[in-house]
């Protein structure tokens, strides 16, 4: 690594070390957190959150698909659906986040890309225009208060036998209460809230086609491994 990657990195890990502003929003609590590390987040996240081409691999995406990612945040998981499924065969792809800071490089990203849309809006919330065909979140839940409500959003939004995927921290059934108390510290003061609720709530909403439970490093903590987990259901036709 060169010096000013590490220098980079250091930034992105200073404001980490800061943890989430505890004021205000939501969304201006994001923004807090994320636009001092908007330009950085691709490359450090790459080293920390890990299956995320995995899932999209994993949702099978047919041709003429149509395809949202809530909690999208740079877009950085376009290059894996493009490898997926190329782009240029997709119906459409709409990019759903919360931050403008993170929507900012999304935007950039997917410029000249007549089938990508990118859509500051709340994932709670916010509808496409017609049932999509793929719904997914990489490591997003856990930063989304009301998570239940975006299950629920999600879900409504899928068409019937369309699939649900998610990738994301989370603390296993098997972790000790020490463990799951040091992760919760651990990620919380970041505005990520692991929980061993969120895969329960998955398994419960749609028919499930695969479940991993695995660990993985986190940059510069060799000795530290975080649980998580890559989930896809498919919708009741
Ligand atoms: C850790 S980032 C993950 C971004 C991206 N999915 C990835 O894999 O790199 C979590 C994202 O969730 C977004 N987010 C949090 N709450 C949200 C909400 N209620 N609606 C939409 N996006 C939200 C954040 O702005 C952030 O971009």
């Amino acid at each position: 690594m060169s010096p000013a990657d590490f220098a980079a990195d250091a930034r992105v890990l200073w404001r980490m070390l800061r943890g989430q502003p505890r004021r205000g929003s939501h969304a201006e609590r994001l923004a807090g957190f994320y636009a001092p590390q908007a330009d950085r987040y691709d490359s450090f996240r790459a080293r920390l959150l890990h299956g995320r081409a995995e899932l999209i691999e994993a949702l099978e995406i047919p041709d003429g698909a149509r395809v949202v990612e809530l909690g999208a945040g740079t877009g950085s998981n376009l290059e894996a659906l493009d490898w997926a499924c190329p782009l240029a065969r997709l119906a459409s792809v709409q990019l759903v986040d919360l931050c403008p800071p993170l929507l900012a490089v999304a935007r950039r990203r997917v410029a000249g890309l007549g089938n990508v849309e990118v859509i500051e809006a709340d994932a709670t919330a916010w509808r496409p225009a017609q049932p999509v065909d793929r719904v997914y979140l990489s490591y997003a839940l856990t930063m989304m208060p009301d998570w239940q409500a975006v299950l629920a959003n999600a879900h409504a939004m899928l068409a019937p036998g369309g699939r649900l995927g998610v990738v994301d921290f989370h603390l296993p059934e098997a972790a000790g209460r020490m463990e799951k108390a040091f992760w919760r510290r651990w990620f919380g003061h970041d505005g990520v809230h692991l929980s061993g609720r969120h895969l329960p709530a998955l398994r419960s909403l749609c028919r499930e086609s695969l479940v991993r439970e695995r660990r993985a490093a986190l940059p510069y903590l060799p000795v530290v491994r975080a649980p998580y987990y890559l989930y896809v259901g498919t919708k009741a036709a």
